[in-house]
């Protein structure tokens, strides 16, 4: 019996895993897994365990730099129906996201129904599932700030919940040690549509006149703020904007971001990375940490 038998629909092999990242760079998985419903979820867990078969969670794929030589597992995407739900309860203060909402499109909607919380992620490429799990967020605010509870399945399928204040959010972490979120409960707060619309712009704006178009590959910030310096500051002050080591370069607008150009590949990303790495830490004797996540 083969490893997912029974389970052919949602499962492809040796499939281009990069395709799916915002770098669109790296090899293929082995595995690449799109459960439609929890209880598919647990089967395919049970069959990677069973076969000793590691495997990632991805969201949207705007954190996470592939390697060159893709990776030997099981890349599971919950982007099945009951993965895309959204559920406003009547008054509209308590909305269930599940994890393969895209977190955009909730903002939208919050703001067309005059629903004030999200207004500080405007922008940001991710899944709810992936925003929870890294606390998404930047200067004006984190998904941590609205998370109430949140349901989780480890990796043994077992589904259960945690809410606040045992669930901790950080900057740019959470104590979330599940491998899965499948959902999260927001609290918003019923606000004037057009306030809503005016903070959501202002972000807007501020992001344009500070990061590289959205139309240039790149994957967010690179490294996390260190003690919250700006970790684009330290690399603009080493003198690194536009360093390019093949078809890498440190963005002239911002330097946390590195855009992968023509014939980019994952190694030319990660040398780049190292060589910001070794000039901060010998320039200004710090320690920069990865903010991206790096599949090898
Ligand atoms: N700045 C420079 N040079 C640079 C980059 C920035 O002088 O090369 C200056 C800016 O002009 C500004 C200050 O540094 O005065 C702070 O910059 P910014 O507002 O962009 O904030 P940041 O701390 O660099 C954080 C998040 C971003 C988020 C922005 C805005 C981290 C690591 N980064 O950046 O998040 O978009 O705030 O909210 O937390 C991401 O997580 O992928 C990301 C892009």
């Amino acid at each position: 019996m083969s490893t997912f038998s029974g389970l052919e629909e949602i499962v492809e092999t040796d499939y281009e895993i990069g395709r799916r990242t915002w770098y669109g760079l790296g090899g293929p998985a082995d595995y690449f897994i799109c459960p439609q419903t929890v209880e598919q979820l647990r089967e395919v867990v049970e069959r990677c365990n069973e076969n000793d078969i590691r495997y990632y969670v991805m969201g949207f794929g705007s954190n996470i730099l592939v390697g060159d030589n893709g990776v030997r597992a099981a890349v599971i995407k919950l982007n099945g129906p009951q993965f895309l739900q959204t559920e406003f309860s009547s008054e509209g203060r308590q909305l269930v996201a599940w994890a393969g909402v895209d977190l955009r499109k909730l903002v939208r909607t919050c703001v067309e129904k005059g629903l004030s919380g999200l207004e500080a992620l405007t922008g940001i490429p991710s899944s709810v599932g992936g925003a929870v799990k890294m606390n998404a967020g930047g200067r004006f605010g984190d998904i941590g700030a609205v998370v109430e509870s949140v349901t989780l399945m480890d990796g043994q399928g077992r589904v259960f919940e945690k809410s606040k204040p045992e669930l901790v959010f950080d900057y740019r972490q959470t104590n979330i040690g599940a491998r899965f979120i499948l959902n999260a409960h927001l609290k918003l707060c019923p606000g004037d549509p057009e306030q809503i619309l005016r903070t959501v712009k202002e972000v807007w704006v501020y992001k344009e006149n500070n990061q590289p178009a959205l139309n240039t590959k790149n994957s967010g910030c690179i490294f996390k703020n260190p003690r919250g310096v700006s970790a684009g500051v330290l690399i603009d002050r080493a003198g690194l904007k536009g360093l390019r080591i093949g078809g890498a370069v440190v963005s002239e607008k911002h330097a946390n971001f590195i855009l992968a150009e023509k014939g980019c590949t994952s190694h030319d990303i990660l040398r780049l990375i190292n060589v910001i790495k070794d000039k901060v830490r010998e320039q200004l004797e710090t320690e920069l940490e990865l903010e991206i996540e790096v599949w090898e």
